[in-house]
């Protein structure tokens, strides 16, 4: 168990972007904008959503409201250091811009929140990286609005303070952490989401999932020293608010993930999963995620050859909800004894038909393996092209996640993360 503060925390603190959900709200951006007073904007996407034809239509829309708008379409799936500098560069030679609107997945969005970033504030991309990789330094200036629209159904990163990305040269993933990078709006719009492939809606879905077990079982806020107000943080461990998106979004999981990946034209199933995407959104982005993240980032940084369907193929990618998934069914084994009744209540929502084993402790593994089963997730860490030998390397880059690794509901070793991984090479 995690040590027991003297002075226990007792506030936490709950933030989220305005929100508009439903079939056909991204053809009212324009509206929304102009009620900030913009009057130009740039569109942000990556080649794979732009032939869906979605940002243009946005577009033409924002036009009819008087906006001026242009499209970006060149985003880098899991961006990279590299792709978020070339993205600033070119915000910067077609500015200057009053607002930004990503459309596409985490990776767009993610983009879109550097881009707003460095075009209103000083300094260069590491300046702001979390430490140790970069200096952790907060935007001193207000950033402009950013309208975040997912057109995948998983990050959360429309509602998150996050962006997440790679660092070529250190083989890392890292992040930038700031509140002022939330979306000022997110607009959800499930009409958008069902020309997803069915492997990033396999991929995007256990994202999703491992937001809401995760934020649910991380170490609750009250497990903390006291904080003063100028110390809080975006994500300040387990509470009631955050519990209550994470319990709503693993039913909606229950009844429709399934269904999504087999028929990607299922209306009803697609609504369900946006609504679950941004559930699970609004309660990790204020609790926290812990071991699960922490091993997808060297999972997905060290990748060698693997390439998932449903992905651009050119270059080897493991996608950031499969390298999530592949140590999600040990980690909960492992933190299991830290908070017994919230694992086996998570299990129960996840997957109401389970033959459940007399074990407690197998309730949210054996659900959680029956889904990834049912849904094509490759068979554990061994499956992505790993093996045993990589271990040390894998505890290495996930024993940098410190920040994770403090949420989890009970102390992590680098000894306790090697034997998650070496359980989870291969899972069934
Ligand atoms: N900021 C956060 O809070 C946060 C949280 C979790 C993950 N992330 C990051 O988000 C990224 C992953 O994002 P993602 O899983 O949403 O996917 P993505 O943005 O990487 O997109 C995956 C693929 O799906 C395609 N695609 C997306 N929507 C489509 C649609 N409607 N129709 C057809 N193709 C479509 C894209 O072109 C791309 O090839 C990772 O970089 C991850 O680290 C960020
Ligand atoms: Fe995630």
């Amino acid at each position: 168990m995690a040590a027991v503060p003297s002075d226990p925390e007792s506030v936490f603190t709950y933030g989220a972007p305005q929100l508009k959900f439903g079939p056909g709200a991204s053809g009212e951006i324009g509206f929304d904008l102009a009620q900030y007073g913009v009057r130009r904007a740039l569109i942000v996407t990556d080649p794979g959503v732009a032939a869906t034809g979605a940002p243009e239509r946005i577009a033409d829309r924002m036009k009819k409201y008087g906006i001026d708008a242009e499209v970006f379409d060149g985003v880098h799936v899991e961006p990279t250091d590299a792709s978020l500098r070339h993205a600033v560069d070119r915000a910067r030679e077609s500015g200057p811009w009053d607002a930004y609107v990503a459309v596409g997945g985490g990776s767009s969005i993610d983009t879109a929140k550097a881009i707003n970033l460095l075009t209103t504030n000083d300094g260069e991309l590491t300046d702001y990286l979390n430490p140790p990789i970069g200096a952790g330094r907060a935007p001193a200036r207000p950033l402009l609005p950013l309208v975040a629209v997912p057109t995948t159904t998983g990050t959360g990163a429309e509602s998150t303070t996050v962006c997440v990305l790679d660092v070529l040269d250190l083989k890392v993933k890292t992040g930038i952490s700031h509140p002022r990078l939330r979306p000022t709006l997110a607009v959800v719009d499930p009409d958008l989401t069902v020309t997803q492939p069915a492997g990033v809606t396999a991929s995007a879905g256990m994202d999703i999932v491992c937001h809401a077990l995760e934020s649910y079982t991380a170490r609750p806020y009250t497990s903390y020293e006291r904080k003063a107000p100028e110390q809080r943080v975006p994500y300040c461990g387990a509470n009631p608010v955050a519990d209550m998106w994470s319990e709503r979004a693993l039913a909606l999981i229950a009844g429709s993930f399934r269904a999504a990946v087999r028929d990607g034209s299922d209306a009803r199933a697609r609504a369900d999963m946006a609504l679950a995407a941004t559930f699970a959104g609004l309660g990790f982005g204020n609790a926290g995620v812990h071991i699960p993240h922490a091993g997808a980032y060297p999972i997905a940084g060290r990748v060698r050859d693997f390439r998932p369907d449903g992905y651009p193929g050119e270059e080897p990618l493991v996608p950031h909800g499969m390298a999530v998934a592949l140590t999600a069914p040990e980690a909960f084994r492992f933190t299991f004894e830290a908070c017994p009744e919230r694992h086996t209540r998570a299990a129960a929502l996840l997957d109401p038909a389970l033959d459940r084993p007399d074990d407690p402790a197998e309730h949210l593994p054996t659900a959680l393996l029956r889904l990834m089963r049912d849904i094509g997730m490759p068979d554990g860490v061994g499956g992505v092209g790993y093996t045993d030998a990589d271990v040390p390397d894998l505890v290495d880059g996930a024993m940098k996640q410190r920040r994770l690794l403090e949420m989890a509901p009970r102390p992590v070793t680098g000894e306790d993360l090697a034997g998650v991984f070496h359980r989870s090479m291969t899972l069934w």
